[in-house]
C-alpha cells in the first residue's frame, strides 16, 4: 500500500486499522453523547465561500506569526495527552512540525519530556494544567522554560466527564507483564502498531514525564491525572498569577465566551484560543468555529485569537481565519496522521492543510492568507454564537456576518 494519504479522513481510516482499539478510541476520546465533538466538526459544513471566476493573484503567501513566531501557514500543533500512538510519540510530531515550519504545542501529559522536544523544535509552547499546589505548578513552568519553551499554553476548560454512550477505551495504569497480556488479543490483532514498538525496543510506559517534580520520577497518567481531579479550579487571579510567573507569552486555551475572553485579557494573557477541547470537555458546549467571529470582533484588537476544534482540511483553516482567527491549532488530524505513518504521516497531513489552504486562496484571489476576511465566505443565518456577551446573556443572537 502507497503510504502517502490523500485526506485527513484516510488517515483517520489507516490510524482506525492500524491502533489497537483502545489506543484508536482514547485518541478518538468525545464525552457523553457525543454531541459536541461531532458540532465541530458539522458547523464547517454549514460555511461556504464566495469564490471570483477570474482576476489576478500573485505567488500565495501563507505565513503568519503566532506569539513571536513565524509560521509557514496559519496552523499549530495543539497539545495532546495520548500515549501509545507510536514509539517517537511528541518528537516525531514535533520534527514533523519544524520540517513544515510550524510550531509545536506540548501537552503536560504527553509522552515525551519536554527538552527532547524542544530539541526537535525550537518553536515549542509547552502547555500546563492547573495540577497540584503553586510550588508544583511553578516548577513545571521553570524546567519548561529551562528547557527552551517559548511560550506557554494554559489550558483550563477540563470538568472531568468521562462517560461515553459508545464506551470509553480500557487503558491500564501502567504495563506490566500481566496487563500485557491481557491487551495480547488487541495488539496481537494489530501486528503494524507491534511492529514499529519492537523495532524502537520500547514499550508505552504510561507515563507523564512532564508532571514529574522534586526530582522523583515521572508519574504515571492516571497517578498524574488524580492529583489534577483533586486540586481545586483555579481563578482569575491564578491565571495572572502564571502569565507573572512564566513572564513570556501565554495563550489560555478554551475560552468560548466573549465575557472570558475580556478576562482572559485583563489576567495578561498575549493569546487566547476558542475552543472546546476537541469536545472533549462538557459535552452541548457550541462548536468553536460558531463562538470565534463575535470573540474575535470583542478582543481580536487587543491579543491574538486562534481556534481550535473540528479542523480537518485546508479550506477549514481559512473558514476560520476568514472568520477572526490568526491561525488554527489542530488536534486528532496530526493524531491520525502520526499512527498511519509516523512522522511521515504528520507531515503528510500537514501538506494535505498547505495544499487546502493554497487551493481557497487561489479560488478566493487572496495572495495572503493575511488578507482574508468575512466577504470571503458564507456563514447562514443563526451560524454564530455569541455566549456571554453583556448585552444578551440568554446565549444567542442573529447572525452578523454574511457574504
Ligand atoms: C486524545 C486527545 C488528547 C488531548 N489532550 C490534551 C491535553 O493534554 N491538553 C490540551 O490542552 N488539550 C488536549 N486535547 C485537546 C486538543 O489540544 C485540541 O483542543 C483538540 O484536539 C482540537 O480538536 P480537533 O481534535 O478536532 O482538532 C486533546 C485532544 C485529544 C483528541
Amino acid at each position: 500500500m502507497n503510504a502517502w494519504f490523500e485526506t485527513v479522513a484516510e488517515a483517520q481510516r489507516r490510524a482506525k486499522k492500524r491502533l489497537p482499539k483502545s489506543v484508536y478510541g482514547a485518541l478518538i476520546a468525545g464525552s457523553e453523547r457525543g454531541q459536541t465533538i461531532g458540532e465541530n466538526e458539522r458547523a464547517f459544513t454549514e460555511l461556504g465561500f464566495a469564490p471570483h471566476a477570474a482576476g489576478p493573484i500573485g505567488e500565495r503567501d501563507q505565513s503568519t506569526t503566532v506569539l513571536g513566531q513565524h509560521l509557514s501557514m496559519p496552523v499549530l500543533i495543539s497539545p495532546t495527552g495520548v500515549q501509545a500512538v507510536h514509539p517517537d510519540g511528541e518528537v516525531a510530531v514535533a520534527r514533523a512540525a519544524a520540517n513544515r515550519g510550524i510550531a509545536m504545542g506540548l501537552s503536560s501529559f504527553a509522552s515525551k519530556p519536554v527538552e527532547e522536544v524542544v530539541a526537535a523544535n525550537p518553536a515549542t509552547f509547552f502547555q500546563l494544567y492547573w495540577c497540584g499546589g503553586k510550588d508544583e505548578i511553578s516548577e513545571r513552568m521553570a524546567r519548561a522554560k529551562a528547557a527552551g519553551a517559548v511560550g506557554l499554553i494554559l489550558t483550563l476548560d477540563w470538568s472531568f466527564s468521562h462517560g461515553r454512550d459508545w464506551g470509553s477505551p480500557q487503558i491500564p495504569e501502567k504495563l506490566d507483564l500481566k496487563t500485557m497480556l491481557s491487551f495480547a488479543p488487541q495488539t496481537l490483532a494489530r501486528p503494524r502498531w507491534l511492529a514499529t514498538y519492537v523495532k524502537s525496543g520500547r514499550i508505552p510506559d504510561l507515563t507523564a514525564p512532564n508532571m514529574a517534580v522534586g526530582g522523583g520520577a515521572a508519574p504515571g497518567f492516571f497517578g498524574a491525572y488524580g492529583q489534577w481531579m483533586g486540586t481545586p479550579a483555579p481563578d482569575w487571579d491564578d491565571v495572572a498569577w502564571i502569565c507573572e510567573q512564566w513572564g513570556g507569552p501565554v495563550m489560555l486555551k478554551g475560552v468560548i465566551r466573549v465575557d472570558d475572553a475580556h478576562r482572559a485579557v485583563d489576567a495578561g494573557v498575549a493569546a487566547i484560543s476558542v475552543s472546546n477541547h476537541g469536545g472533549n470537555n462538557l459535552d452541548g458546549t457550541p462548536a468553536a468555529i460558531r463562538a470565534l467571529p463575535v470573540i474575535a470582533d470583542a478582543v481580536g484588537h487587543e491579543i491574538e485569537v486562534l481556534l481550535d476544534g473540528g479542523i480537518r482540511r485546508g479550506s477549514d483553516v481559512v473558514k476560520a481565519v476568514a472568520l477572526g482567527a490568526r491561525a488554527v491549532m489542530i488536534g486528532r488530524a496530526y493524531l491520525w496522521g502520526l499512527a498511519a505513518n509516523g512522522q511521515a504521516g504528520v507531515e503528510n497531513v500537514l501538506d494535505i492543510l498547505r495544499g487546502g489552504i493554497d487551493s481557497a486562496l487561489l479560488g478566493l484571489r487572496k495572495t495572503k492568507v493575511t488578507d482574508l476576511d468575512r466577504s470571503d465566505i458564507v456563514v447562514p443565518d443563526g451560524f454564530e454564537r455569541a455566549l456571554g456577551v453583556p448585552e444578551n446573556p440568554a446565549i444567542t443572537r442573529p447572525a452578523t456576518a454574511s457574504a
